[in-house]
């Protein structure tokens, strides 16, 4: 991208959970943006630093570890949460309610819920008050109440619609002492990444985006959003996900 649009120049964005399909390119492509100064590559894995892009280890999302990482981060203007979790070894989305278990759904709305929560009680004092800001996290159309009419992955349609739920409540409170901020949730749309992977039998070829073409849709998002969408979700077009 050569320019992210409707910001100043000189800016620093910081991405949390860079290692991961959509969040790499997310750093990719705001690292090549001409008015950007320093991408925060924030992940529990040890990344490559490169032009522009400064890799910040997080092997543990204490409180501790983020009020460390809040403390050496200059102000910022835009935060981007692209973590989340669906499936792993242990982890499957839940295709019946007799799958539901109380370890399953810690873990799936700790990664989903609680920590963009954490980034965002750590990350919204250091975003610029004086201008436009964005703090996105990264949610997802199953998260929608009134758009689920397939049933199942119980835990992942909850932990994305609470926090859908988080992110509103964030941006009411953020925005009584930052006008021009904009707090949102975003929809990538299906991106070929290991998120995906074990689903994508039945995805139509060219609705299944690689995670370079998601981002690039979803920075679109971030340069057209107005202090007015503050609280709201997006998918990758544009068009508003509603709750
Ligand atoms: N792919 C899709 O089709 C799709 C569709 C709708 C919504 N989404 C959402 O888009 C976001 C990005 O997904 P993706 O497709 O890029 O997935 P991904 O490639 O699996 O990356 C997810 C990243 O989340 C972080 N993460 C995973 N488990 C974690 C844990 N236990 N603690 C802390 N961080 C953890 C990791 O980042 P680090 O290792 O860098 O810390 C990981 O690389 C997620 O919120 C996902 O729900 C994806």
């Amino acid at each position: 991208m050569p320019r992210l649009e409707g910001f100043s120049d000189n800016i620093n964005v910081a991405v949390f959970g860079a290692s991961g399909g959509v969040g790499s390119a997310l750093v990719d492509n705001l690292a090549h943006a001409v008015n950007i100064n320093t991408v925060y590559a924030v992940s529990r894995t040890s990344l490559n630093g490169g032009k522009g892009i400064v890799p910040i280890n997080c092997s543990d999302y204490s409180e501790e570890r983020l009020a460390s990482i809040a403390a050496e981060l200059p102000d910022l203007d835009v935060v981007i949460c692209a973590m989340g979790i669906l499936h792993d070894n242990n982890l499957a989305p839940e295709k019946s309610r007799s799958q539901i278990s109380m370890p399953n759904m810690q873990r799936v709305f700790e990664v989903n819920t609680f920590l963009p929560a954490l980034i965002a009680k750590h990350m919204l004092p250091k975003l610029t008050k004086d201008r436009k800001s964005v703090f996105a996290a990264l949610s997802a159309r199953v998260g929608s109440i009134s758009d689920n009419r397939l049933g199942g992955w119980y835990s992942y349609r909850a932990s994305k619609a609470a926090l859908n739920m988080m992110l509103k409540t964030l941006a009411i409170e953020h925005g009584r002492r930052a006008k021009n901020s904009v707090v949102i949730g975003l929809h990538p749309g299906t991106v070929d990444t290991n998120l995906s992977k074990p689903f994508q039998t039945n995805v139509a070829k060219e609705k299944l985006f690689a995670p370079d073409f998601s981002a690039a849709r979803l920075l679109d998002v971030v340069e057209k959003v107005e202090p007015s969408d503050t609280g709201k979700i997006f998918a990758w077009d544009g068009q508003e996900i509603l709750p």
